[in-house]
């Protein structure tokens, strides 16, 4: 049976929802699913617009080969090749072998490496700036390299004013039938999933996303259809006003992160009474175990905050492998500008204050506040003062940037 949606009165999304990978990438967590979108033209030529991760492959061929209805596929339009989207190709060949494939140079490289394209039919290499008509609709293609990988393109239909869009403007979680962006309260049940994948998945690549937000702002565009999550057609501007933030490593929000490393609950119970003596000041904090809490989600929210409290164990003499961890994935993303603030914690030797600082204002190029918190095993009732002296410094910087 297929399951499709129209998107325009030529466009139809034709992809799959994925309810059964547990770590996309093999890396990141994704309990509630993703999309593998592609986009079936029906014009003067029929045209595919990228296709599926190879579990999904049946279904697409099922939906496409509906909506064909017994014509043929004369073009398939590969914006990015990563196996979430290419290993399906071979798929589709396999039914319309004739089909053209238009792609990146890079992208024909990697289809030949990972073996996805036993293809008969005609090449095309897809230029910037090159037009490419179909009858009533006409896409011009735009280089987007490493947004995600070197191969990424994506295109702008003139028609119903498109940008297709590759992984940008992607958003983890199944789609459960609801195409468009307006068809949930998106700020609020989505947009934790469209950050954690964006600065896990694209983060690194800021000054990339740049280069295609600015080439965007040349286009009359009415709708965003990207290769994961929901189709764009209202707020586009909000949405890409968040990608805007997002590249240029700048925070969403006033507040504290507060992310803590603790081994028998001293370190733990210190973080939350920091949070709670921040709350009591009016400033916005989340709080985070290390320990159990994905490092993908903690680099979504790293992304979201304009300060971090980091509060760590003292181990080996070096601060918490978990906390080492996620400080070093902030570092591999290209994560700066951020606002830190220290509670260490050591039974005989507390160390892990002087290395955080060393590796946040050193590595991160972050801020580090003068005040800091020590405890030794357990926080004490005489040092409430300072505990309090940390949270004023925290809520006086965050409600002064
Ligand atoms: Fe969704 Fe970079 O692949």
């Amino acid at each position: 049976m297929h399951c499709v949606r129209k998107v325009t009165d030529d466009l139809w999304w034709v992809g799959a929802d994925d309810r059964r990978t547990a770590l996309f990438e093999n890396i990141h967590p994704i309990p509630e699913g993703v999309s593998y979108n592609s986009y079936l033209l029906l014009d003067e030529k029929t045209v595919l617009f990228d296709c599926v991760d190879w579990s999904a492959a049946p279904r697409l061929v099922e939906n496409v080969e509906y909506l064909l209805n017994g014509r043929g596929l004369d073009y398939i339009v590969l914006h990015h090749l990563e196996p979430d989207h290419g290993a399906g190709l071979w798929a589709v060949l396999q039914k319309w072998p004739e089909a053209k494939l238009v792609s990146s140079l890079a992208a024909q490289r990697f289809l030949d490496q990972f073996g996805f394209a036993p293809v008969k039919g005609e090449c095309i290499v897809a230029k910037e700036g090159e037009r490419l008509s179909f009858g009533r609709h006409a896409v011009t293609f735009y280089a987007a390299p490493m947004v995600h990988w070197p191969d990424v393109m994506v295109s702008y239909e003139e028609t119903d004013k498109v940008l297709f869009t590759a992984d940008a403007f992607g958003t983890f979680g199944a789609l459960n039938g609801r195409l468009f962006n307006d068809e949930t309260d998106f700020e609020h049940t989505r947009l934790a999933g469209a950050r954690r994948y964006y600065t896990n998945i694209v983060g690194k690549y800021g000054p990339q996303v740049q280069a295609l937000l600015a080439k965007a702002r040349g286009l009359d565009i009415r709708m965003l259809c990207p290769l994961h999550g929901p189709v764009w057609r209202s707020d586009l501007d909000w949405f890409m006003g968040k990608y805007d933030l997002w590249s240029r490593y700048e925070p969403e929000e006033k507040g504290a992160l507060v992310v803590y490393g603790s081994m028998y609950g001293g370190t733990e119970l210190a973080a939350e009474a920091l949070c709670a003596a921040l709350t009591e000041r009016g400033v916005e904090t989340a709080l985070y175990d290390v320990s159990s809490t994905h490092v993908s989600r903690l680099i979504a929210e790293s992304f979201r905050y304009s300060h971090i409290v980091l509060a760590s164990v003292t181990y080996n003499m070096d601060f918490y492998p978990p906390v080492r961890d996620y400080l070093e994935d902030m570092k591999a993303l290209g994560l700066r500008g951020r606002i830190f603030a220290l509670l260490e914690n050591g039974t005989w030797a507390p160390n892990s204050g002087k290395l955080m600082g060393e590796f946040v204002t050193g590595e991160l190029g972050g801020t580090l506040l003068e005040a800091k918190v020590t405890m030794k095993s357990t926080l004490k009732a005489d040092q409430a003062g300072e505990l309090e002296a940390l949270a004023d410094a925290v809520a006086v910087s965050v409600k002064g940037t």
